[in-house]
């Protein structure tokens, strides 16, 4: 079925004769075929979002609808791919074409060539249902990749096959003749289905200390990165992206500034597991928006990842969403929404802004997969936002920090004095901290919330003690006063403090995480008990368990964790526990 275009406004395009389409049907415009996306339909008239640049278009071309909505390639070799926001194969493209982006090429997103060695792991004759698990590929090297029944399908295995096959050929055929292939398409903004979801209940380990102590995430859980410019936002995204403990990563780059996505495209395919030693990309799957693709493209490009997350949730595979930043998302809705002249909400975004992030963020979440009983998957959302002006009272920040889980709040006076990540922890939460706690206690150590509370009062401490320093000077304390302050400063530059470009501290081990802080903690109440004895504050700063402290976080994991029992022992002894 096909249309005419009748009017064209920058990626806009409305097209007459269109009265068969739908909300959201794929279309090819013009005579090169660029790809949109109709969103909206009055009558016979249909408004379409071009996702592509679309000079050169003119009224009276041809509008062609695909009858069917914008859908995302699932398979094999998905891992280690680099998209744009609607799954164009970036890296084939500028194989093949020396340039990011020719309009209207139509490369597939998984190549058809490429052939997968496909083991079945059921018999004929055996029912399955939507989620079944029907053989495996080994897709890298430490992935296996799942063959499932499409969601919705079920039926009888008449035939299965095992051996090398390309992933558009049949592995299996279902009764009534169905063929079943490795490729599966899915609709990018309907979300899949899942048998049951289920409490989070274990961490998101990120090795990032202020997160994993004050602020912790639920495999399944979604957090919120706000930060002005040069917070750390994209340092977060990229330190956990490398880091953080997740089967699967899917990292989506809007690009805030010029050439940060062309670092990205440059930087991750050299990047190395740190836990396996190999390359971080056989885990990882890049959707990238560079800059000369339009604004709207990038409303698809979280839609496109989240769908790519889901696919290996349902695999059973604990997947980290890395978005940076969903404000560039929410700029294009209100672009768009413009565009179709719709009554603007606040600071012109739409007025559904909200139940659009609301949307997106519960598709994050822990679940019992589809299809079969003991399977469990993740993901696990971690949002940047960019308010402008690091105002955290504008309309993307606070619809998104009613929807999260947790808030790691980037401060602009902590960044200023280098102090990263500049995570403010009077601002930040977590609401994931007490459901994690018997994960803690029972993996780490008894008494892992009980650090989080008392680091919590150090920190708070030290906030009233620097009130009552600012108003009438540091002689208005007194010596165990004095000393808090001072611990609380060694805690912030000791333990909050963490360079993303440490060989060494980079990522820091929850066993790690625990002895370090243990040992600080016990630092306080060791200097405590000896100014009680008489002990000056100088002969206690300058004492060599400080100087241990201090050297702590740079001491590889095995050894730190010994020299911190060490010297907790040392100091018990020295003035009881
Ligand atoms: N954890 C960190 N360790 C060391 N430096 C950091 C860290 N986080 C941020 N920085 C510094 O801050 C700069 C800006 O961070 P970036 O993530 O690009 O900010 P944003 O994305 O919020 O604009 C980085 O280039 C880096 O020098
Ligand atoms: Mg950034």
């Amino acid at each position: 079925m096909s249309g005419t275009i009748i009017k064209i406004s920058g990626p806009t395009v409305v097209a007459r004769e269109m009265a068969q389409t739908r909300m959201f049907n794929r279309v090819a415009v013009g005579r090169i075929g660029l790809l949109g996306e109709v969103i909206r339909v009055r009558r016979d008239e249909a408004t379409i979002q071009v996702y592509e640049d679309t000079t050169g278009l003119a009224l009276g071309d041809e509008v062609s609808d695909a009858g069917e909505p914008l859908l995302v390639e699932l398979g094999p070799g998905l891992l280690g791919s680099i998209f744009d926001g609607v799954q164009r194969p970036l890296d084939v493209l500028a194989a093949e074409h020396g340039d990011w982006i020719a309009r209207g090429l139509k490369l597939p997103a998984l190549p058809r060539d490429r052939q997968w060695v496909f083991t079945p792991l059921v018999r004929p004759g055996t029912q399955v249902a939507g989620g079944a698990c029907v053989g495996a590929i080994q897709e890298t090297e430490k992935i296996q990749h799942r063959v499932l029944v499409p969601p919705g399908v079920s039926g009888t295995v008449l035939e299965i096959r095992g051996g090398t096959f390309t992933v558009t050929e049949t592995i299996a055929v279902l009764d009534d003749d169905r063929p079943l292939a490795m490729l599966q398409r899915w609709p990018v903004r309907t979300p899949r289905p899942v048998a049951e979801r289920l409490p989070p209940v274990v961490p998101f380990i990120t090795g990032q200390r202020v997160f994993d102590m004050l602020f912790p995430v639920a495999s399944g859980g979604t957090v919120i990165v706000p930060g002005g410019f040069g917070t750390g936002k994209t340092v977060v995204e990229q330190t956990l992206a490398k880091y953080a403990q997740a089967d699967i990563i899917i990292y989506i780059g809007c690009g805030e500034r010029g050439n940060e996505m062309t670092e990205v495209l440059a930087d991750f395919p050299h990047l190395k597991d740190p836990t396996t030693g190999l390359p971080l990309m056989q885990r990882t799957v890049l959707v990238i928006n560079t800059s000369n693709m339009p604004v709207a493209a990038r409303e698809t490009s979280i839609y496109t990842g989240i769908t790519l997350a889901e696919y290996y949730r349902d695999m059973g595979y604990s997947v980290a969403l890395m978005a940076d930043s969903t404000s560039r998302w929410a700029e294009a809705t209100r672009e768009i929404s413009a565009r179709l002249e719709e009554m603007p909400g606040e600071e012109g975004y739409p007025t559904y802004l909200a139940t659009k992030l609301a949307e997106f963020y519960e598709r994050g979440g822990c679940v019992r997969c589809l299809g079969q009983a003991d399977r469990q998957g993740s993901v696990t959302i971690v949002s940047a936002i960019s308010p402008p002006g690091g105002d955290f009272s504008e309309p993307v920040t606070q619809s998104s920090m009613q929807v999260a889980g947790a808030l790691w709040a980037l401060d602009s006076d902590l960044a200023h004095r280098r102090h990263f990540p500049a995570i403010n922890w009077k601002r930040s939460f977590s609401l994931y901290a007490a459901p994690l706690d018997p994960w803690f206690r029972a993996q780490v150590a008894p008494d892992w919330p009980q650090l989080r509370i008392d680091l919590a009062a150090l920190l708070q401490k030290e906030e009233e003690l620097q009130e009552i320093v600012q108003l009438v000077g540091i002689d208005a304390l007194q010596d165990q006063e004095r000393i808090a302050l001072e611990v609380s400063r060694l805690v912030r530059e000791e333990y909050l403090r963490q360079n993303a470009f440490s060989q060494i501290d980079a990522a820091c081990p929850l066993e790690k995480q625990y002895w370090i802080l243990k040992a600080l903690l016990l630092f306080l109440h060791y200097c405590r008990e000896r100014l009680k004895q008489g002990w000056a504050i100088e002969q206690l700063l300058g004492s060599p368990f400080r100087a241990e402290l201090e050297r702590m976080k740079e001491t590889p994991p095995r050894d730190c964790v010994q020299q911190a029992r060490a010297m907790i022992e040392k100091m018990g002894q020295e003035v009881g526990k």
